[in-house]
């Protein structure tokens, strides 16, 4: 009703009002007085939008199951709860004792433990906030950490658990996770052998750059004082040979300057090969010098230990093979 204005509307009502008043039962009154129905009828209807529902409370937060029995050692999640009230919903949890940090809520409402959580028994308390305000479920959730049985190395994971690389490359893998109580020593075997495969103590394998081209089959003894257990064919090494793959900077050359040159050619003062464009264009020169024999005057690496001759193999058949980038 936007075209009647407040005082047309005034105007027409008092008319309305007096007509009615004169001649109550003519016609032409009874019209005016459906028309003056209407008019109040509309202006009611101008009342505005209906109001917004008022947000509800979370309530009836469950899960089911409701505990969750674990090994120390071992992370863990619970079912996604089902739950009443106004969306969204945020969540956050406390843990009596508390869990330093080991126990979290995901914003679905599932619980998640850490490997680190201790052995012990955690009742679980969730905060559930929404529009309408926070609500504290005491005691909802239980969690139950038994503590792991002493036992010999399990679960040894490298991840990834194999590499190649180029023969004249060196190697190393990633760190790999094991399950032990107590700490772990390492020893390899590969087939065919090596003895340029090695093992650290944190179980971080290294391939040598002399390592001969092949595909080597790791396998990782891990001991502990409860026992030791074999890791057969845990990591495996693919070294292809400089011989018969076209060598190129990025695959090849770049890691061989960066491990040998990059202390004094890349990150040093010394003339630049910290490109493709650089290391090519200074490559007769970088051959020579590390042709040289080891002692000579401006053999390099400067003041280091000559390279292994398949690396320098590697470097002589980049340029054999057009210097590919
Ligand atoms: C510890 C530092 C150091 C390392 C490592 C090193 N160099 Fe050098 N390099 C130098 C110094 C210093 C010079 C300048 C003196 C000279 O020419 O002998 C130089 C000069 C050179 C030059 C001559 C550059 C020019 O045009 O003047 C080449 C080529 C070269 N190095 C190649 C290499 C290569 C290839 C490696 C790795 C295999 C390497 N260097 C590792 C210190 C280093």
């Amino acid at each position: 009703m936007t075209l009647l204005s407040v005082p047309v509307k005034k105007d027409l009502l008092t008319k309305l009002l007096r007509n009615v008043m004169l001649n109550y039962s003519s016609p032409k009154s009874l019209l005016y007085f459906a028309f003056f129905l209407l008019i109040v009828s509309c202006s009611k209807s101008e009342g505005g939008d209906p109001e917004p529902a008022a947000a509800t409370l979370a309530s009836n937060l469950l899960y089911n199951p409701a505990s969750l029995q674990l090994q120390a050692g071992t992370p863990g999640t619970s079912v996604k709860p089902s739950i009443s009230g106004s969306t969204p919903v945020t969540f956050s949890v406390t843990t009596s004792p508390a869990s330093n940090g080991a126990v979290t809520i995901d914003s679905e409402g599932k619980i998640k433990t850490s490997a680190s959580l201790a052995a012990g028994t955690y009742n679980v308390s969730v905060i559930a906030t929404n529009a309408a305000g926070a609500v504290t479920f005491t005691n909802i959730y239980a969690i139950t950490v038994t503590a792991a049985t002493p036992s010999a190395p399990q679960n040894l994971l490298y991840s990834p658990n194999s590499k190649t690389v180029t023969q004249g490359t060196a190697l190393v893998s990633a760190t790999p996770t094991i399950t032990s109580l107590s700490t772990v020593n390492y020893s390899i075997t590969s087939v065919p052998s090596s003895s340029a495969i090695t093992i650290n103590n944190q179980g971080v394998i290294s391939g040598a750059n002399t390592l001969a081209a092949g595909t080597y089959m790791v396998s990782v003894t891990a001991s502990n004082t409860q026992g030791s257990t074999l890791f057969t064919n845990a990591y495996s090494i693919t070294v292809n040979s400089a011989g018969t793959n076209a060598v190129t900077y990025t695959n090849d050359i770049q890691a061989i300057i960066q491990n040998n040159c990059g202390s004094c050619h890349i990150s040093g003062s010394e003339v630049k090969f910290n490109s493709y464009t650089s290391t090519k264009n200074n490559i007769d020169g970088i051959l020579t010098r590390i042709k040289l024999a080891q002692g000579a005057s401006g053999m390099m690496p400067n003041g280091g230990t000559k390279l292994p001759q398949s690396t320098i193999n590697t470097i002589q058949k980049w340029k054999d093979d057009g210097l590919l980038q």
